[in-house]
């Protein structure tokens, strides 16, 4: 993986330096609160409902074992032992002192981490598929294009004042691994006919209040040119992307207003000017950051059946069914470890649990773990005849839930419990969904699905794209919640549809045992839940799950301890 030269050092140390010192004059009253806030939002640093909030960025969600024991360690020392790993492959501290955020900061330098760019209108984290370098459909890898793109963006003086944030996934495999469509940019590494390396380019997707998926403008743009086509297209969003209003700043609004022709003659304009220039990135430059992602030194190994000797034990099948993925190199495969055990919010870890998968990647996975952008922990590099031990670890520690991709393993953001921005809570109704649905058979026998959750429409938790989505609302000063269907990430990308009035929290669990009976009564043998929802339109989810009242007198799973 990419290792800080001494400029990147300095450059963080210096940084560090500076709000240190921001931090003293604010402690002592000589800087206002509003003086302040934007220099701590440069660091990663946001006020939230309780307590300060730290994002702290994992570029591309790649992590050293080191690095993932620095998290355990600032949980530990600085938070309330726990950290909440983002859709976005960063992670949130929830609790953290003001006084402290610079030792922090510092800590974190020590093992090559910054919060840089975590927050404001700049290009944030550039985000990529979990599974890179190692995906048996990769095309290309990836993760050097999205090193590039980091330290090309890290600072840009031209893009730290864009009209709006702005966000960039990068996937190299058939398979959209990384959610492009809903990303500011979204790209496709692939190889054309003559066997050169460019990129399919999408622009304008997005979710939130308006919720759309990115448009392509160019099928094939050479590698080279990378840098000054993006920079093209950064130009263009920030002359005419609209600066008067907060919820229309968006590229995605912009393309929606002038249409993707006139954006991507704009854009090719633009680039007549800066194609050829001195970021055009040359092939030894290029070499020079492939040469961080060189493969492992993977062992020559049988590819054998994990299961054989263990052909009886149910659990393990189950686990190796949904955790366990393909791996391009005979004898490994790819093991997400789920942070979606039944009554823990999604996405969080605790210290031990940071501590444990840092000791699994170096004992089983050459050192290394990914963030996926679903919130779990990826250990990319695992031996096929080592897997048996790994799930009985992983399992005493509460990380081999073998439900990847199932219904409880759901994408939700922190909500009321923590934003200060929630309209609703999504921690407990998350929860309460969990304990309804805590049986392992009925999950895999209803199959793939992925229930994503938001509470609020700035959409932090995907909802727009879940197969079922959940969305916090606001109606009279009380939490409700909306659900749409047929929402889709990934090659088929889909924006869900709202079925109807929205929903008490005590509601929920009711509602989606009733869209999985119209599910189970309606599909084919072959058809996943958003199948059978997409060919059906949401006639028959609506009218059954309102057919009649649901009771509202029960307590809600969950609702007081996380409260
Ligand atoms: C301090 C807590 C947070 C704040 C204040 C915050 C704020 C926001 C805002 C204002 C937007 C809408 C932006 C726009 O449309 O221009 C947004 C979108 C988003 N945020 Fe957050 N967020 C927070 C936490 C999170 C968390 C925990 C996650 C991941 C679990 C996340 C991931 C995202 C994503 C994926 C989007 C959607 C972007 C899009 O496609 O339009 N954020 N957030
Ligand atoms: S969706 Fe809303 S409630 Fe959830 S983290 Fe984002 S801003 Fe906060």
């Amino acid at each position: 993986m990419y290792q800080y030269d001494q400029y990147d050092h300095l450059i963080v140390r210096e940084r560090i330096a500076q709000y240190r010192d921001q931090v003293q004059r604010r402690i002592a009253g000589e800087l206002t609160e509003e003086e302040f806030l934007p220099l701590r939002l440069q660091n990663g640093l946001y006020m939230q409902r309780h307590a300060y909030m730290l994002r702290i960025a994992v570029p591309y969600g790649l992590l050293a074992s080191k690095q993932m024991r620095m998290f355990a360690h600032i949980a530990r020392k600085y938070d309330r032992g726990y950290g909440h790993f983002t859709t976005r492959q960063n992670i949130q501290f929830n609790w953290i002192e003001l006084e402290q955020t610079p030792d922090i900061l510092a800590d974190l330098a020590s093992v090559e981490m910054h919060a840089i760019q975590t927050s404001g209108n700049c290009i944030r984290n550039v985000t990529a598929d979990e599974y890179a370098g190692v995906a048996a459909d990769e095309i290309v890898d990836p993760r050097p294009y999205a090193e590039v793109l980091r330290q090309w963006s890290t600072f840009h003086p031209e893009f730290i004042a864009l009209p709006r944030k702005f966000k960039v996934a990068i996937n190299g495999a058939v398979e959209d691994r990384a959610a492009i469509a809903v990303h500011d940019i979204g790209l496709t590494v692939v190889k054309n006919e003559a066997g050169e390396i460019g990129f399919k380019v999408m622009v304008g997707g997005g979710m939130g209040r308006t919720p759309i998926l990115g448009s392509v403008i160019r099928e094939f743009l050479p590698r080279e040119h990378l840098l000054t086509y993006t920079e093209a297209i950064m130009r263009v969003y920030n002359q005419y992307g609209r600066r008067d209003n907060k919820y229309k700043a968006r590229i995605k609004i912009l393309l929606k207003a002038i249409g993707v022709e006139d954006f991507a003659r704009q854009v090719e304009e633009e680039w007549a000017d800066l194609k050829g220039n001195a970021e055009t990135l040359t092939l030894e430059e290029m070499e020079r950051i492939i040469a961080y992602f060189q493969p492992h030194a993977y062992a020559t190994l049988p590819a054998i059946d994990p299961l054989a000797e263990h052909a009886d034990n149910k659990a393990f099948a189950n686990w190796l069914k949904r955790n366990v993925k393909p791996h391009k190199v005979p004898g490994y495969a790819a093991v997400v470890l789920s942070l979606k055990k039944t009554g823990v919010p999604p996405g969080d870890a605790t210290a031990e649990q940071m501590d444990f998968m840092a000791d699994l990647a170096d004992r089983y996975s050459f050192g290394e773990l990914r963030v996926t952008h679903e919130q779990n922990i990826v250990l990319a590099d695992v031996e096929q005849r080592q897997l048996f031990k790994l799930w009985q670890e992983a399992k005493a520690h509460g990380l081999a839930t073998p439900n990847i991709g199932l219904l409880t393993d759901m994408i939700c953001c922190p909500g009321g419990d923590f934003c200060s921005l929630a309209n609703a809570k999504s921690i407990p109704i998350a929860a309460a969904i969990a304990e309804r649905f805590d049986h392992i058979d009925f999950l895999h026998d209803i199959g793939d699905l992925e229930l994503n959750m938001s509470g609020c429409i700035n959409a932090c938790g995907h909802h727009h794209v879940g197969h079922i989505g959940i969305l916090g609302v606001d109606k009279d000063g009380s939490e409700w919640y909306q659900v749409s269907i047929g929402g889709a990430q990934g090659n088929q990308s889909a924006i869900g549809k709202i079925i109807g009035p929205s929903f008490s929290a005590q509601q929920m669990p009711e509602v989606i045992d009733r869209l999985l009976q119209v599910y189970l009564r309606e599909r084919t043998p072959e058809e996943r839940f958003v199948d059978t929802a997409q060919r059906l339109g949401i006639a028959p989810f609506k009218e059954f799950v309102y057919a009649t009242p649901i009771d509202t007198a029960g307590r809600l799973v969950g609702e007081d301890e996380y409260a």
